[in-house]
């Protein structure tokens, strides 16, 4: 069993530690924050009984107040864990690195640590051997997730050449109202860091990318064309889409008409949070031509980077030597369907 710790209990590190418990290989030793946040409060209330960390001791106090039991500080954590996973706000991460290293303990990184923080960029369908050796790892935004999944598979099956991405941006996670009211498009300038971090993890491919932030909380719906080295069909195309990891397809004639749509069916299904771990694609958007091929996927932005965070533990504690033998044991445990 690999002792892993989560560093930062929001959106993300929730996900993640809730991802580690399933993990039957990883024991979650314990969470850390730093504040009675509704996700600490409702880890309590839930009874998930996960032990709950403070960073900082003398925020101790106001956490017990609030009714939020305390086992130890994050000093006292990192005694105990091979490894931690850092979900805390974006630069937080670099300075906890530094503790980390104190304690001798690896660590994984989010996407909105800068990239200095970690000597590579890891998704663990390019990379995962990159990770063997280093002991603090960054993982690639949800963007940059959804996309490697996407042309790593068609890299794989048919060689890809140059990569475009045009992604329409959601302006905040649905609590982020200090992000808002807004009403506006924002262009970003280009190219894209989704493009250019998609040549650090797969340097022969030569990448462009767009973004453009829309007033939604639903998530990121990204327009790509990639060129590939020999010609396909749409019907290949969808094979391969169909066969690849962590990617999954929906059909505009069943009804799922827009990103909302997914996340309401989610949600009819009773999946816990509304979470899909998959990229989705939309059937009726691939298409091909020649040696070029465009899609529409969905990236559920809160869960997409859980799998290849956990890969990451895979990678780095030497627990798979080879990727896809990581990517099975992350997925089967997560319950996503090969
Ligand atoms: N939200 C998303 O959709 C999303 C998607 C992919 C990647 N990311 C990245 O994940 C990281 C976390 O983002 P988030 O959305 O979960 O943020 P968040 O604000 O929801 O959560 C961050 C948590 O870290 C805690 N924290 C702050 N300082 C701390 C410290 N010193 N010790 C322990 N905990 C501390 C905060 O109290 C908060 O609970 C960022 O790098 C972000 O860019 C976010």
């Amino acid at each position: 069993m690999v002792k892993v710790g989560v560093v930062g209990f929001g959106t993300i590190g929730e996900r993640i530690a809730d991802g580690i418990a399933k993990q039957k290989d990883m024991e979650l030793v314990g969470v850390v924050d730093v504040a009675p946040s509704l996700p600490v409060r409702a880890l309590v209330e839930s009874g998930r009984g996960y032990p709950i960390y403070c960073s900082l001791p003398e925020r101790i106090p106001t956490m017990e107040q609030a009714g939020i039991p305390i086992t130890g500080t994050l000093d006292d954590l990192l005694e105990q864990v091979d490894m931690v996973c850092d979900a805390t706000s974006p630069g937080i991460g670099m300075r906890n690195k530094e503790i980390y290293k104190k304690h001798g303990v690896p660590a994984t990184f989010q996407g909105g640590e800068k990239h200095e923080i970690s000597p590579i960029l890891f998704s663990s369908t390019a990379n995962y051997d990159a990770a063997k050796d280093i002991d603090y790892i960054k993982l690639v935004s949800c963007n940059t997730t959804g996309i490697v999944r996407t042309v790593v598979a068609m890299d794989d099956a048919f060689g890809v050449e140059k990569s475009v991405a045009t992604i329409v941006r959601r302006a905040a996670d649905p609590s982020e109202i200090h992000k808002g009211p807004i009403d506006a498009a924002i262009p970003s300038k280009v190219p894209a860091h989704q493009a250019t971090d998609l040549m650090r993890v797969l340097p022969h491919v030569d990448a462009m990318g767009f973004v453009i932030t829309v007033p939604t909380t639903h998530g990121h719906v990204i327009a790509m064309h990639v060129t590939l080295k020999s010609e396909i069909t749409t019907e290949n195309a969808l094979e391969v889409f169909r066969q690849g990891r962590r990617i999954c397809t929906f059909r505009m004639e069943d009804g799922f008409l827009s990103n909302t749509h997914i996340f309401d069916y989610l949600r009819d299904l009773g999946v816990p949070r509304a979470d899909m771990y998959e990229v989705g694609i939309w059937k009726e958007t691939v298409l091909a031509r020649g040696r070029d091929l465009y899609w529409i996927h969905n990236i559920p932005q809160e869960a997409i980077v859980i799998p290849e965070t956990i890969d990451a533990i895979r990678a780095r504690m030497g627990m798979q030597a080879d990727k896809w033998d990581a990517v099975d044991a992350t997925d089967r445990y997560l319950g996503i369907a090969k």
